[in-house]
């Protein structure tokens, strides 16, 4: 059984941190599809001391079963520690601290993945925060910032002996961003020189590319960004694989059901107006690889009426007999 501190997990498969993608609904989404634990976007430390108000909406996570990490980012100890604990009372069952963001907005200010950079600051948040809150704390990082710089091996030892309890690698530097292949060798790496459960992560598209992670890298958990995108069932049909039984891909009919349902829940929890606009990214992904997606697409992303949508992803649907 997978345990990070001490919490228990009932799977090993675990869905991403995602900004933009894994907010209430998706993280409802990824439960029904198996998940046990599940991660918020990542959060702006910062913005949560000066109590933003979108930002605290990020930090709701009420109706949800425990257990859920909350990610947060920033460089100062003293705010992220402040920020975990409002996280805690928010209903945090364990605190994830982002040092993957590779995006320049972020690391500019010394966050994300800069934090790859400067070690002894990462160490030092990790210990502040383990020490102001009483639930668990992760850390997930990518190989380095640049293969010049590769350090996931001296930075997952130091986060570790700082408190972190599980980490995360993702097989990438920062300076690949999003690009290339995942080198799993430095997750295996990782896995090799620490105590705590490693999560690997990186390129997993099929259940067959978790069980090969698995096996090759031998971490103790996989998780999955990308290859979820428009596409919960990975996440089941992955823990089935694991377990010894190969389930078959969704038919359209199923996607368009579950973008429906995906759909409801985002205008549910962020209203028609938001709702619709944010769905269009989800939409295009599940409906990808359908006949006259490209045409949908187009219509939807001028759409701003929830009902209208709905219309339109029936049609679609239709036009595949
Ligand atoms: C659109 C997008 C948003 C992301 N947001 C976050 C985030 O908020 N926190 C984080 O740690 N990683 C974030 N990531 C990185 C993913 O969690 C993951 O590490 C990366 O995509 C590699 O995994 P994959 O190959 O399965 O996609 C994001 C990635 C993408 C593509």
């Amino acid at each position: 059984m997978l345990q990070i501190g001490s919490v228990l997990l009932k799977t090993n498969v675990v869905p991403a941190p995602l900004a933009g993608i894994s907010d209430k609904a998706f993280r409802i989404l990824a439960r029904e599809f198996g998940c046990h634990l599940v991660y918020t976007e990542m959060i702006s430390a910062k913005a949560l001391h000066y109590k933003n108000s979108n930002t605290l909406e990020l930090l709701d996570l009420t109706g949800e079963p425990e257990p859920v990490a909350v990610q947060l980012f920033g460089s100062e100890p003293e705010v992220m520690a402040e920020a975990a604990k409002m996280a805690v009372d928010y209903g945090a069952a364990i605190i994830d601290i982002n040092m993957g963001c590779p995006s320049p907005k972020i690391v500019k200010n010394g966050e994300g993945a800069a934090l790859m950079q400067t070690p002894k600051l990462a160490f030092k948040i990790v210990e502040k925060v383990a020490g102001s809150v009483s639930v668990p704390v992760t850390v997930k990082m990518r190989k380095g910032w640049d293969k010049e710089h590769v350090n996931a091996i001296e930075l997952a030892k130091g986060v570790v002996e700082a408190g972190a309890q599980a980490l995360t690698v993702h097989g990438r530097t920062r300076d690949q961003f999003y690009t290339g292949q995942a080198d799993w060798n430095i997750i295996a790496q990782v896995v090799a020189e620490v105590e705590v459960p490693v999560f690997g992560n990186g390129d997993i598209l099929q259940p067959q590319d978790a069980a090969r992670m698995l096996e090759q890298t031998k971490c103790a958990g996989v998780m999955i960004a990308r290859g979820s995108f428009g596409n919960p069932w990975i996440f089941k049909r992955t823990i089935a694989y694991l377990a010894g039984e190969e389930l078959p891909e969704p038919a359209m009919e199923e996607k368009i059901k579950e973008a429906l349902r995906h759909l409801d829940l985002v205008v549910k929890f962020k209203g028609e107006k938001i709702g619709v606009k944010e769905m269009r990214k989800h939409l295009a992904w599940y409906i990808k690889g359908g006949r006259g997606a490209a045409k949908a697409r187009e219509i939807i992303n001028n759409e701003e009426d929830y009902e209208k949508v709905k219309d339109i992803l029936v049609d679609f649907l239709q036009q595949q007999e």
